[in-house]
């Protein structure tokens, strides 16, 4: 953005959507999520995480993420505190026999990679690059015990099909943590499905939840009992036995888990996996139709069906600048469309996670057409 006062732009109301966050994490919260937490001001909240009303709640958000994913049985959710960062640096402890295969195509998905590298008790990993706004594919070797795909690469807007590589036999470990409650999965093609609350179930960071599968808590239960050294904060066997008795390995943040509950049981109550999928495909189906007509606009993923239905980025033509529209956009309460920044491109990007209302996508759309209407007229 150039040094020039900010164009004095107001979007009528009648083309503002009911409301006005688009942030790709955290995301919207929905009012009555807060709802939810009031409701809890004086019977959960402050109350202890070991006893029955905390673990009762707990045991809602397990079984509610089995039934909303459809986990096989056999399968089950764990839990812990630090958000998915801080399940990457578990996972090179307790997922990672001794070699992974990363696909990195973003700022995320390249940062499992260098953790794993950085892993002194672990071989140099695998990554197999593709340039932003694409995806490559895992390649089954010998060797290869975790296989790290990124179900959203949130920075770039790329998502992919969650699929264990052809003739692999090690485990297929998926960041998921914004594509996690948006995009359609199969639970027999992962043995750990990771994400944190900010995203989908438009809660607050600060937690990690992983679905796995028999094969993938087996893998963790083996090398937590290895001679292995693994910090106990970091140690994916004590948080599964805690999460087994619906309980976190040290004290987490209750009105986190009382916002996820309520966003679960919203997607549950309204059919599912299969609902919230479909309100983000209807969300994506007015940016990139939009954007497609656009005589100024244009999807920076290039195929379609690599670009994502939860966090879409939209490229503006030369002489449009983005950080001036996001500018605008923000002082009329439209917040959180600017670009990733290391990205560096002239881009929005936009979630479009179920909390968000897909006719507020397309009045968004109205909104950047009225500013930019304004500032070349
Ligand atoms: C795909 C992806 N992975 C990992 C992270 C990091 O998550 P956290 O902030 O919970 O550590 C993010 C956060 O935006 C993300 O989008």
């Amino acid at each position: 953005m150039s040094n020039a006062p900010l164009p004095d732009i107001r979007i009528p109301d009648d083309l503002k959507p009911g409301d006005g966050r688009f942030g790709s994490g955290p995301s919207k919260v929905r009012p009555a999520q807060v709802d939810a937490v009031s409701a809890a001001a004086t019977t959960l909240l402050g109350t202890s995480h070991r006893q029955a009303p905390v673990k009762k709640l707990v045991g809602r958000l397990r079984s509610g993420l089995s039934t909303l994913f459809g986990l096989p049985d056999g399968y089950e959710v764990a839990l812990g505190n630090g958000g998915t960062t801080a399940f990457w640096d578990a996972a090179t402890f307790c997922l990672i026999d001794r070699k992974s295969q990363h696909l990195s195509f973003g700022e995320f998905s390249s940062k499992f990679a260098a953790a794993a590298a950085a892993a002194p008790h672990l071989d140099e990993p695998e990554v197999i690059e593709s340039a932003p706004g694409t995806h490559p594919s895992a390649v089954a070797r010998e060797g290869v015990d975790v296989y790290a795909l990124t179900h959203n690469e949130t920075s770039t807007g790329v998502a992919m099909e969650v699929r264990r590589p052809e003739g692999a036999d090690g485990l297929v470990a998926v960041d998921a943590t914004s594509g996690a409650g948006g995009l359609r999965v199969d639970p027999t093609q992962f043995d750990a499905y990771y994400f944190a609350p900010q995203k989908s179930f438009a809660s607050d960071g600060g937690l990690w939840l992983a679905l796995l599968s028999p094969a993938g808590a087996e893998r963790i239960e083996r090398l937590a009992a290895s001679d292995r050294w693994i910090p106990a904060f970091l140690d994916l066997g004590i948080a599964l036995d805690n999460s087994r008795k619906d309980q976190t390995y040290n004290t987490p943040a209750l009105a986190t888990i009382v916002l996820m509950v309520e966003q679960l049981e919203w997607m549950l109550g309204n059919g599912g996996l299969e609902w919230a999928a479909s309100r983000c495909d209807r969300s994506a189906e007015a940016l990139y139709g939009w954007a497609e007509a656009s005589e100024y606009a244009t999807p920076f993923v290039a195929k379609p069906d690599e670009r994502s239905h939860v966090v879409g980025t939209i490229d503006l033509a030369d002489g449009i600048d983005a950080l001036t529209v996001s500018a605008v956009l923000r002082a009329n309460g439209i917040v959180d469309t600017d670009s990733y920044r290391k990205l560096g491109r002239n881009q929005l990007r936009i979630a479009m996670f179920p909390a968000i209302e897909p006719d507020d996508v397309a009045a968004l759309t109205r909104c950047i057409d009225h500013i930019v209407g304004e500032i070349h007229r």
